[in-house]
């Protein structure tokens, strides 16, 4: 770990004794602990955004997406804690950055459009305000939904995935409504045993549903494959946690906490995994990517049956990923939202542990609710 990670940890295991406990747990959610995990989050997101300003005209809209999540995120905890005088100040600096967002949001369409035009037509509306929502209520994986084995990731493919999308948005050249299905693609986006970027993007497809609000036949259950999917995005990123988080591993690490965060399920959002999400940020260049002293610039780096299927990745030659910046923009801006009802899960879980309060519990009745 490097020594910014070494001060990190030890900043949070001073602030530890607010988390060992079921007896403390009101201390949970102190304004002060609140604002301490944010002041972490906010420079780090500030730092992404000047990286999102300078390289604006090289991204593509795959590297846009996060920065509007965080915007949402962001406008969200700048409301919540507007009127609390010692999160005050937290909540306007949130506002400067969502408000400088926006209008670097705005200005990335014209390079968007002159990059690949067809591929933002198709998928504008997801980096256009109003279609992310956030979660009006907290739930949790269940790892009962584990797949018992994941099969090989070889018959993914990414363009299926991303026509699927278009006839859900309804941006395709045949269609102007949104939440179409096709039979292909209810097989695709149902199928079980999928690992990687066929989950992530399985649950990207639900996710995209509940936000555009479809809530008609396969769509009825959306809540049900969200569980299903996060279930098993929440098992790949533990096992990437256990291998230690080589390169490969972590753009998809972070989309999961990204995606299944917006989603809904607050145990994404662990404290141990803020932790390496920080240590991860490129000091100089505010962005995330190819680790340094992992792996010296320009060497290829051994996928480790992670297909990388982003077409439309762009790696920096500094190693900067937009991908993984706009991942990680918008897994932090997670973890700041999170804050608005309670901080990240505690440091070491026991799993099944009773003092574990990461917000009230999905009520029954909301299943089968759109977000
Ligand atoms: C978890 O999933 C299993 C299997 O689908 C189900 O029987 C169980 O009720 C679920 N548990 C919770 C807490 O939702
Ligand atoms: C558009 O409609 C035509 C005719 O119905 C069909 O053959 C074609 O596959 C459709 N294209 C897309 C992208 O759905």
């Amino acid at each position: 770990m490097s020594s910014p990670g070494r001060l990190l940890l030890l900043l949070l295991l001073l602030l530890a004794p607010a988390l060992v406990g079921p007896s403390s747990l009101p201390q949970l959610h102190t304004p002060e602990r609140k604002a301490t995990i944010a002041g972490l989050i906010l420079p780090a997101l500030e730092r992404a955004t000047v990286f999102l300003e300078e390289r604006l005209p090289e991204l593509n809209l795959d590297g846009v997406v996060g920065f509007q999540v965080l915007q949402v995120q962001l406008k969200g905890v700048q409301e919540a804690w507007a009127g609390d005088p010692q999160l005050r100040p937290l909540s306007q600096r949130m506002g400067r950055l969502s408000k400088k967002l926006g209008i670097l949001l705005r200005k990335s369409i014209p390079y968007l459009k002159l990059s690949d035009p067809a591929y933002l037509r198709e998928f504008q509306p997801t980096i256009q305000w109003g279609f992310w929502k956030l979660p009006h209520a907290w739930t949790r994986t269940n790892a009962s939904m584990v797949y018992p084995t994941f099969e090989t990731e070889d018959s993914f493919s990414e363009e299926h995935s991303d026509m699927c999308l278009v006839q859900l948005l309804g941006t395709g050249t045949n269609s102007s409504r949104p939440c179409g299905l096709s039979d292909s693609c209810r097989t695709l986006m149902t199928r079980a045993g999928c690992s990687g970027y066929c989950l992530s993007h399985q649950l990207l497809y639900f996710l995209s549903a509940a936000m555009l609000g479809c809530t008609e036949g396969l769509f009825a259950q959306s809540q049900h494959y969200m569980h299903l999917f996060c279930a098993n995005m929440m098992d790949l990123n533990r096992r990437a946690e256990a291998v230690g988080y080589p390169y490969p591993t972590r753009d998809l690490f972070m989309e999961n906490i990204m995606l299944c965060g917006i989603g809904g399920f607050a145990d994404f959002y662990k404290l141990r995994w803020l932790e390496v999400l920080l240590s991860w940020q490129k000091r100089e260049e505010g962005c995330f990517g190819r680790p340094d002293e992992e792996f010296p610039r320009g060497t290829p780096y051994p996928q480790q049956g992670l297909r990388r299927v982003k077409r439309r990745e762009k790696e920096f030659t500094d190693g900067c990923s937009a991908h993984n910046t706009a991942m990680a923009a918008g897994a932090l801006g997670g973890f700041l939202y999170v804050l608005v009802e309670q901080p990240p899960a505690r440091v070491k879980p026991p799993e099944a542990s009773s003092s574990r309060q990461t917000g009230p519990r999905m009520p029954p009745g909301r299943r089968g609710q759109p977000l």
